[in-house]
């Protein structure tokens, strides 16, 4: 079991797009998905309520807040397999609450300015928490939005100040694909889209596939696959 947040302060960074593809990736997978989505415009939990052939194994929680976010995280905690919070793009109590209550935090980041400072803001409290509570947080940066051709000058940029703070990059970036956006119009998941309406989608698939595999990574315990061929 494992709580995912995915926070940025600033909007549009791509969280729901990743909350969304998780949570139907790992429910496609037959794992047992709770969604908590703290955004009061409910995008996350409109979709999955919207979902042509729902997933009787995702479940989906609206209009969490900073009083009631972490009972519902312990509690969602007890009965699913995994637990994915959706927060809003800005700095809130919620959000504090939420990253010190998580196992896992992935910060999606564009590559533009705006998206690497509300990054930052993350990973700042991600450290305060650290220095002056002591709780660690295990987080990552996740690329997102990238450009399937093109490295630009930009991405670069983001890539060059995270790595100057030592900063853990998700092994997995979510490319721009037309998929990812189309999979919230037709309210399906990007495996339920049509290849006949959608562009790329065999690839745009495939991305998805891997970010989840990532993220189910970071769950594993670093020496995992040492440990498990020392007892074969
Ligand atoms: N990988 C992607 N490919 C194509 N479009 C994307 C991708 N990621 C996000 N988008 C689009 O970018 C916009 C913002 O994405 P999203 O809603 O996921 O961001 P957010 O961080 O949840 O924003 P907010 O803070 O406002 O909740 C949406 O229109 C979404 O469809
Ligand atoms: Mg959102």
């Amino acid at each position: 079991m494992a709580i995912f947040t995915f926070a940025n302060t600033k909007g549009g960074a791509g969280k729901t797009t990743a909350v969304a593809l998780l949570a139907s990736g790992l429910a496609r997978r037959g794992l047992k998905v709770e969604v908590i989505d703290a955004d009061p415009q409910r995008w996350i939990s409109r979709w999955v309520e919207a979902l042509t052939e729902p997933f009787p194994n995702l479940k989906v929680q609206s209009f969490a807040t900073h009083t009631n976010i972490k009972a519902r995280m312990q509690a969602a905690a007890a009965r699913a397999d995994h637990v994915i919070v959706d927060l809003p793009g800005a700095a809130s109590r919620c959000m504090a609450i939420c990253v010190s209550a998580s196992d896992h935090v992935i910060i999606p980041v564009q590559g533009c300015a705006m998206d690497a400072h509300g990054g930052a803001q993350v990973l700042e409290l991600i450290a305060y928490l650290k220095e002056k509570a002591d709780i660690t947080v295990p987080h990552a940066v996740m690329l997102s939005r990238v450009n399937p051709l093109v490295s630009t000058r930009a991405l670069n940029a983001v890539r060059t100040m995270l790595e100057s703070r030592g900063v853990t990059l998700l092994d997995v970036s979510l490319v721009e694909r037309a998929a990812f956006r189309e999979m919230f119009d037709y309210a399906a998941p990007v495996d339920r889209l049509n290849p006949a309406r959608v562009s790329n989608l065999v690839k745009a698939q495939t991305n998805a596939e891997n970010f989840v595999d990532a993220c189910l990574a970071l769950t594993r315990p670093k020496n995992a696959s040492a440990s498990a061929l020392c007892a074969a």
